[in-house]
C-alpha cells in the first residue's frame, strides 16, 4: 500500500474542495491523512465539514497579525507542528509571502478557477464570461513566490456558453475542480510528480492520443 502523505488544508470559505479531499480519502482513493485544516476566517463553512469528519481544525485569524510575514511565520509553524508535508490551499484567499512558500517549495498547491496563465486573480469566471471565451477550467499548480504562476500539475477544460453567468461557469469549473485535486494529490503522494524548471512530469504515465476539443463543435 502506499505511504499516506500527511497534508494540511488550508481554507477561507466554504471548503468543497476540501469536501472532495476528505470524501477522496474516506473512498481509500487518495492516500493522504489531512493533518489539520487551517482557516484564516473563523466563519469559514469549511470548518464545519472538518469537524463532521473529526479532523484536527484550527483559526488563524489574520487581522491579529501585524504583517503578512508574522501571519505567514505562524501559519508555518502551526503546519509544522502538526508534521504537515504537503500544503493544500483550497480557496485560500490570501496572497502568499516569501516567508510561506519557501518554508513549503514545491510541497504546496494551489487550485484555481481558470486555465492558467489565462485569468489570474480574483473574480476569473466572471471575467471569463465578459471576455467570451470559449473554453475555460481549472488549474493545479505548485506554488511559487508568484500569484497564481507556478508549474502546473493538472487542468481540466469546461465549455464556456455565450449564455453563462458567472455562477453557471463557477459550478461548471467547481465540479471539474473537484476531480483534479486528489488527483494531483494523489500523484505526488506516490511520488510521480518531478518538477523540471516550469514543466511538471508525472512518472508512469502513458501517452495517451489527445483529441482536439471544438466550441461550438463543427456540424457534419
Ligand atoms: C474554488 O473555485 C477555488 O478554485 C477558488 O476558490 C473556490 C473555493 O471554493 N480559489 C481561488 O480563486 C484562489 N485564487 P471551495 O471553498 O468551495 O473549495
Amino acid at each position: 500500500m502506499a505511504r499516506k502523505v500527511p497534508i494540511g488544508v488550508l481554507i477561507s470559505g466554504s471548503g468543497t474542495n476540501l469536501q472532495a479531499i476528505i470524501d477522496a480519502i474516506e473512498a481509500n482513493k487518495l492516500d493522504a491523512t489531512i493533518q489539520l485544516v487551517l482557516s484564516n476566517r473563523a466563519d469559514a463553512y469549511g470548518l464545519m465539514r472538518a469537524k463532521n469528519h473529526g479532523i484536527p481544525a484550527e483559526v488563524l485569524d489574520h487581522k491579529n497579525f501585524t504583517s503578512r510575514e508574522a501571519f505567514d511565520a505562524a501559519a508555518v509553524e502551526t503546519l509544522k507542528s502538526r508534521g504537515v508535508e504537503l500544503v493544500i490551499l483550497a480557496g485560500f484567499m490570501r496572497l502568499l509571502s516569501p516567508v510561506f512558500v519557501k518554508a513549503f517549495s514545491n510541497r504546496m498547491m494551489n487550485i484555481h478557477p481558470s486555465l492558467l496563465p489565462s485569468f489570474p486573480g480574483l473574480h476569473v469566471q466572471r471575467r471569463a464570461v465578459e471576455h467570451g471565451v470559449r473554453f475555460s477550467g481549472c488549474t493545479v499548480h505548485f506554488v511559487n513566490e508568484d500569484c497564481d504562476e507556478g508549474p502546473i500539475i493538472i487542468q481540466a477544460v469546461v465549455p464556456v456558453f455565450p449564455e453563462d453567468t458567472e455562477e453557471t461557469l463557477a459550478a461548471r469549473i467547481l465540479t471539474q475542480e473537484h476531480r483534479i485535486y486528489p488527483r494531483a494529490i494523489q500523484l505526488y503522494s506516490e511520488g510521480r510528480l518531478r518538477v523540471e524548471g516550469r514543466k511538471v512530469f508525472v512518472d508512469g504515465l502513458t501517452k495517451e492520443e489527445t483529441q482536439a476539443l471544438l466550441q461550438p463543435p463543427l456540424e457534419g
